[in-house]
């Protein structure tokens, strides 16, 4: 934590000092400084230090110490506020922006890198393509931008010459999608002059010190060129010639191609060769001294030597009357236009290359319905305010951009807050602090402010001078209390008359010279310089001028002059600024020697009094770290108490919170404004958010089971609504179907069929087993419809033929059913038409001796005698026995069995007509039924085996076996086992027994 840092080191914030006062501020600040702190807190504004040595606390430990935690749980440092911005703008998807502010040479342009290589460390964990090579074009355009936008100055070696505010795009996930730099105000007159110790932009040193020279018509020693010549001494950190390596190889990177490269290098040379083209005049023309020279520029800028001479000693004008004539130069106009077109060659080039950086960065195929919302974090470093032994136009501006900052800053921090305490109703002891909002006015004012002068005598016709400018300043602005000039207060020494003007600025008095800021603010440039780059051949070239079409007698508007254009511009700035959430770095240089062991009280004090900072420690101690209106402080830590959770039940919002704010016991920390809530110290919200991030995952377990429970009961009653209709439709079915069979059998009864041909609809499922049911009973039904009508002289038959079905069970392939069994075929005529009246007469006899009343069956058949003989024997079942006759001897007796000895009988599937009838003494009859003439291939055992059964079953009343075997058949013969087979034989004509080895076989006829 912060506050956990040692009191050796002084207090990590400065809210926490006993005293609100200078001393002890300075005391704070120098401690720290001299122990190696460089950054203390202002709340959540950083106070950065510039400690003018490495320092070892920007490497990948520090970057996962302060990633996504808190700012006060680690020590102060640039990485937790560039981590808030984040975390504002990925949490809340807010726009962000971080501004950075303090002095020429007090750490901006560094701390500016660090917040972005921070940011760059802590997004895309995915280490996506595409993402990464966004994060490097942002890392690599610092180097670019440096060495063409930064220069060696007295109070900083690598001072930012142009103002650098630059946007990077975020897309949901928290990732940089893109960006966009704005530049602003380029130094440009740097480029043909600069003041003594100082250099020009680093790009010129570079590209001499390490580029290619001969290409180029260079030499390698920059005090050979006009425009090095003075910076060639100054002694610099720097080294150009591995600087000019590292910046070729970003450009490359960024995606400039080797033209472009070339171009930009070969720009760079034009203006080194234009500061030494000479001019002399012989009274009546000028003339260029150094002829080669020009021949480099032309060469180097693709375009014709002859117009190169041309535009620099002529100029050509639009008469009145719309002829164009030439105009030659005097050595003086010569000079600065020469000078006007290297600044302008060299602004321009500037401009392109940021805007070629743009396009290589800019968010491309955004869809803000597929990706999100596009947030925004803005880093600003732009130059410090800067008091210069000599302060001209640049200046001015320059200082007067710090003072729309400052007042952005007091806009956000001092002024809002205290309007909003007095919105919220909040106790509040008014903190003066002082409103810059006057030297504001003072420059930007319409009409009465310093641009408008400027820009008003700049318009004026005639002969116009710099001193004519101070006059009117001096006339319009001599009450102001923060303007003077030599002419206002004569006294003052330090004042030159018609020099010098003074403004007293927020950060302390600068005193400019009017010398140069007509011309300046003008920023003329002869057309025919603009019609020669136009018409160069070289692409790139061409581009960066294309204002150079335009003809001559083409009215063109009279241009913004660059007091007003740099206004407009940093007032779209401030607005951009306006509209994000702001984040402070305010750097504080601590000595003038670039030491590191020097803290020099007197600079250092005056710094911290014009930034403010002394009242921005007071605002924020009186003041209250956190807001939050009373719903959203709700909504996000309900959870942390039980009377708001999970909702309320009290008469307002507020009453809630104050359930929440007791029950952690933070009463003395905070305030209640009229719809928001004020908390005093972070401390006390990142209790909360501790507390809010433990009880997270309980939420979401509790979330999981609600849900899952209200899926499971949305399930559940989806099936019930499911097994309900199913019911229905079974119902429907099952009513169906009966409806169906009412309809199918209703006629039945009065059918000639008794609805035996009728088909039965399929039943659903649940009828199965009912429907087996109701096919029976029909068939009942309808066989006793058939029996009904059956003659009771037939029944005998029927029955019989109904036993052998049941006996045989329908595995002999044919029982004779079809035909009329007549039983008695010895006796029938048409049967047995030789020997049936023998026979009848013998029956007659017999069944006097043997007193039966029936005969069951009676055939001629073949059967095996005692010698295992195969002869042609009788067979006759009588109502009492079995006999075996002879029918050659008037069908004399051979054998008699009485039915009580039978047991049952054995036959075969097949075709063949053998039965043999089992006896319990086991002297079997095996014999083979002989066919007569009334069904000569008709099958006879079913009639054997039906009468048999039938008789049994109803007249002896005692079970009769039936076994029907599929190929042999065994019995017992004279108390002996046998086993008959069936085979077929080629030639056999009549079936015959014929003995085997265990019995018989009985041949058969092949069919
Ligand atoms: N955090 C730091 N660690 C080490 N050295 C630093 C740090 N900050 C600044 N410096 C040193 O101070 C020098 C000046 O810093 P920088 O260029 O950032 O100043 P600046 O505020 O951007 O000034 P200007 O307004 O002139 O651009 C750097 O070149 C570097 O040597
Ligand atoms: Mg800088």
């Amino acid at each position: 934590m912060a506050d956990m840092e040692g009191l050796e080191f002084g207090k990590s914030d400065f809210v926490l000092l006993d005293e609100v006062t200078m001393e002890q501020f300075m005391e704070n600040l120098k401690l720290r400084f001299e122990k190696g702190r460089i950054y203390t807190y202002i709340g959540e504004v950083v106070v950065s230090v510039n400690p003018y040595r490495r320092m070892e606390i920007y490497g990948k430990d520090r970057v996962d110490a302060y990633r996504g935690r808190e700012l006060y749980e680690n020590p102060p440092h640039l990485f937790a506020v560039a981590d808030a911005a984040y975390k504002a703008m990925k949490r809340r998807a807010k726009d962000t922006c971080i501004v950075i502010s303090g002095e020429s040479g007090a750490g901006k342009t560094e701390a500016s890198k660090y917040i972005m290589q921070y940011i760059a460390a802590i997004t895309n964990p995915s280490q996506r393509a595409e993402v990464e090579s966004v994060k490097n074009v942002l890392l690599k355009s610092n180097c670019v931008l440096e060495a063409f936008g930064n220069a060696k100055t007295k109070r900083n070696d690598n001072s930012s010459r142009f103002g650098k505010y630059m946007d990077i795009n975020f897309n949901f996930n928290g990732d940089p999608t893109g960006g966009h730099i704005n530049n602003y105000l380029l130094e440009k007159s740097r480029v043909v002059q600069q003041q003594e110790g100082e250099r020009n932009f680093h790009s010129f040193y570079q590209l001499l010190r390490g580029g290619s020279h001969d290409s180029f018509h260079l030499q390698s020693d920059p005090s050979a060129y006009a425009y090095t010549k003075e910076g060639t001494a100054a002694i610099t950190s720097i080294n150009d010639h591995s600087s000019h390596k590292a910046v070729m190889s970003a450009l490359g990177v960024i995606g400039f191609s080797k033209q472009e490269i070339l171009s930009i290098n070969q720009t760079l040379a034009s203006i080194l060769h234009l500061g030494n083209v000479q001019f002399e005049s012989d009274g009546e023309s000028v003339h260029v001294l150094d002829v080669d020279v020009v021949d480099s520029i032309a060469k180097l800028t693709a375009t014709d030597p002859d117009k190169v001479m041309k535009s620099l000693l002529y100029r050509t004008v639009a008469t009145g009357g719309g002829e164009v004539i030439e105009k030659g130069h005097t050595e003086a106009e010569a000079r600065s236009g020469r000078d006007a077109f290297s600044k302008a060659l060299y602004e321009r080039l500037f401009g392109w290359i940021v805007g070629r950086i743009n396009s290589v960065i800019e968010v491309k195929d955004y869809n803000p319905v597929l990706h999100g919302k596009n947030t925004v974090i803005g880093v600003l470093d732009i130059y410090g305010f800067e008091i210069f032994d000599n302060n001209s136009f640049e200046q001015f501006c320059i200082n007067y951009c710090n003072e729309k900052l400052q007042q952005l800053f007091i806009e956000l921090i001092l002024q809002q807050e205290q309007s909003e305490y007095n919105r919220e109703g909040i106790q509040w002891q008014h903190i003066e602090y002082f409103n810059n909002q006057i030297i504001v006015d003072l420059v930007e004012q319409p009409h009465k402010g310093i641009i408008s002068i400027l820009d008003e005598a700049c318009l004026s016709v005639g002969k116009v001078t710099d001193t004519m400018f101070l006059d009117s300043m001096d006339i319009k602005l001599a009450k102001h209390p923060h303007y003077s000039s030599r002419k206002l207060s004569p006294a003052d020494k330090s004042m030159d008359f018609q020099k010098h003007f003074r403004i007293r600025h927020y950060a302390g008095d600068v005193t400019y010279s009017v010398e140069g800021f007509l011309d300046k603010n003008r920023d003329l440039l002869f057309q025919d310089f603009k019609r020669l780059m136009y018409h160069s051949s070289n692409p790139v070239m061409k581009e960066m001028w294309p204002d150079g079409q335009l003809g001559i007698t083409e009215v063109t508007k009279r241009p913004l002059t660059a007091a007003t254009l740099f206004k407009n511009s940093i007032i779209a700035l401030v607005e951009k600024l306006a509209c994000k959430e702001p984040y402070y770095v305010r750097c504080i240089k601590p000595n003038e020697q670039k030491s590191p062991l020097l803290f020099d009280d007197a600079r250092c004090q005056h710094q911290v009094a014009y930034l403010g900072l002394l009242e921005n420690v007071m605002v924020r101690r009186a003041g209250f770290a956190y807001r939050q209106p009373y719903a959203r402080f709700l909504q996000r830590y309900k959870m942390t108490c039980e009377y708001t959770w999970p909702n309320h039940l009290m008469d307002s919002d507020r009453e809630a919170v104050e359930a929440i704010v007791k029950q952690h016991g933070f009463q003395d920390d905070v305030a209640y404004g009229h719809t928001k809530l004020f908390v005093r110290t972070p401390r006390s919200l990142f209790t909360l958010e501790q507390e809010r991030a433990a009880l997270i995952p309980i939420l979401v377990l509790f979330l999981q089971k609600v849900w899952r429970g209200a899926l499971a009961r949305m399930r559940c009653r989806r099936m019930k609504a499911i097994y309900a209709i199913m019911g229905c439709f079974k119902r429907y079915k099952v009513k169906v179907h009966f409806w169906e069979v009412e309809q199918r059998f209703a006629n039945v009864r009065n059918m000639a069929d008794y609805g035996k041909s009728v088909k039965w609809p399929t039943p659903p499922a649940a009828l199965t087993g009912f429907h087996a049911i109701t096919v029976t009973l029909h068939r009942r039904w309808w066989a006793r419809q058939m029996v009904k009508k059956i003659p009771p002289s037939d029944m005998p038959e029927i029955r019989a033929k109904v036993a052998a079905l049941t006996a045989l069970g329908g595995e002999r392939r044919d029982c004779g059913l079809i035909r009329a069994w007549e039983r008695d075929y010895l006796a029938n005529v048409r049967d047995c038409p030789e020997s049936s009246s023998g026979f009848v007469r013998f029956s007659r006899e017999l069944r006097n001796k043997d007193q039966y009343s029936q005969v069951l069956f009676s055939g001629f058949c073949r059967m095996v005698n005692w010698f295992n003989k195969s002869t042609d024997r009788g067979v006759l079942v009588t109502d009492k026995c079995v006999y075996k006759l002879e029918p050659r001897k008037r069908f004399k007796v051979l054998k008699r069995i009485s039915l009580d000895a039978l047991t049952g009988l054995s036959v075969t599937s097949g075709d063949d007509q053998m039965v043999a009838l089992h006896t319990s003494t086991q002297h079997d009859f095996l014999l083979c039924l002989q066919r007569g003439q009334l069904s000569p291939n008709q099958d006879r055992v079913g009639e054997l085996v039906g009468t048999l059964v039938d008789h049994f079953t109803r007249v002896q009343k005692r079970p009769f076996s039936v076994s029907v075997c599929p190929s042999n058949i065994r019995l017992h013969m004279w108390g002996k086992p046998k086993a008959v087979t069936v085979e077929t034989k080629v030639g056999q004509t009549n079936a015959d027994f014929k003995k085997s080895r265990g019995g018989f076989v009985l041949w058969v006829p092949v069919h």
